[in-house]
């Protein structure tokens, strides 16, 4: 083989195994709790996974009857299959569809399962039929396909609850929407979610990692969350504001380029603020949209980063009350 074409297998070798992170039984349970009356009557996809492997297939197919699903469809995409020796060529991906039949383990094995015709991409035209059969989707999907995998979503208006990472609230697409309230936070966050099952072969650096009792690998992020557009009982609560920006002006300096305050944590969010504040990211993990409302992004009124005598903040998300509380 040439070696042009060996290093572009390699290079997506690697880029493939960045995306082999496997979520956990218990962190699935953890978050699905909180959802349970969206799924009743529901045909739910789990379009990055594979049947026989899979939690998030696992989760709602021994909860199946609880959650009152009419359908469960799980597919896996083959791409792990890929070895330097069959020159990239990916494998048929497959999938299965559950529907409550009364197996004793509603896990399937290698004979249950009905072959895709291509890979099982969940941009392919077989994965996107069975998209359109299905009202919510619910799994981790491949990171670096993050901004595609979302925009696929919202084109196909269908309702999800995702793992992501932390840097997608910084893109722009997936900011826009949670902006327009198109997609929020779910309740886990961060060290909320304890951690993703890893290969054998896969790279640990700068990442804790341990060995579960039944020997899987563990990696802990702490940079994960969840995003949905499922109604969930943390977006209609208010946060508690104690602080007060009157008295304390020289706490909450105002930006170069832009008429707003910065609130370095949310906490100190002042509760007699009515113009505009600048606050950090995690912020929306307790966005509440009757509290507050979303007004930009991280850019100052010249197109750049929002700065404070010069110097840049870290990514701030600007904010307006929509209601003062009681002061
Ligand atoms: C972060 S892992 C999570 C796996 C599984 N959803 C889970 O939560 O345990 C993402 C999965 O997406 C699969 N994948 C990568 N590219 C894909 C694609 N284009 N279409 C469908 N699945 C893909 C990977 O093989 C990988 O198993």
């Amino acid at each position: 083989m040439a070696r042009n074409a060996t290093n572009r297998l390699l290079q997506k070798a690697r880029k493939s195994k960045k995306d082999e992170f496997y979520t956990q039984l218990i962190d699935i349970e953890r978050e699905l709790k909180y959802y349970k009356e969206h799924f009743r009557g529901k045909v739910v996809y789990c379009n990055t996974d594979d049947p026989i492997h899979s939690n998030f297939y696992k989760y709602f197919a021994f909860n199946f009857k609880e959650l009152g699903l009419k359908k469960l469809i799980a597919s896996c995409y083959k791409e792990q299959k890929f070895d330097l020796f069959n020159q990239g060529g990916l494998g048929k991906g497959y999938y299965y569809e559950y529907t409550g039949s009364k197996r004793e383990n509603p896990v399937p094995d290698l004979s249950d399962v009905v072959y895709f015709e291509g890979d099982g991409d969940f941009r392919s035209r077989e994965s996107v039929e069975l998209l359109k059969k299905s009202d919510v989707v619910v799994t981790n999907p491949p990171f670096s396909l993050f901004r595609e995998y979302i925009a696929q979503l919202i084109n196909y208006d269908k309702k999800f609850l995702l793992i992501a990472n932390i840097n997608a609230l910084t893109y722009k697409e997936i900011f826009k929407l949670i902006k327009e309230n198109k997609l929020w936070l779910g309740i886990n966050f961060g060290r909320g979610i304890s951690g993703f099952i890893v290969p054998e072969h896969y790279e640990l650096y700068g990442t804790e990692a341990r060995i579960d009792k039944a020997g899987n690998r563990i990696v802990s992020p702490n940079s994960a969350l969840w995003l949905t557009n499922l109604d969930n009982f943390k977006r209609h609560e208010d946060i508690v504001l104690t602080k007060r920006y009157y008295g304390n002006e020289q706490n909450y300096p105002k930006y170069d380029n832009f008429d707003a305050i910065n609130v370095d944590r949310t906490k100190d969010i002042p509760l007699d603020y009515e113009g505009y504040m600048g606050v950090p990211i995690t912020f929306l993990h307790k966005f509440n949209p009757q509290q507050f409302e979303i007004v930009r992004f991280r850019k100052g009124n010249d197109g750049k980063d929002l700065s404070i005598n010069g110097k840049y903040t870290y990514f701030r998300v600007i904010i307006k009350r929509k209601k003062i509380g009681t002061i």
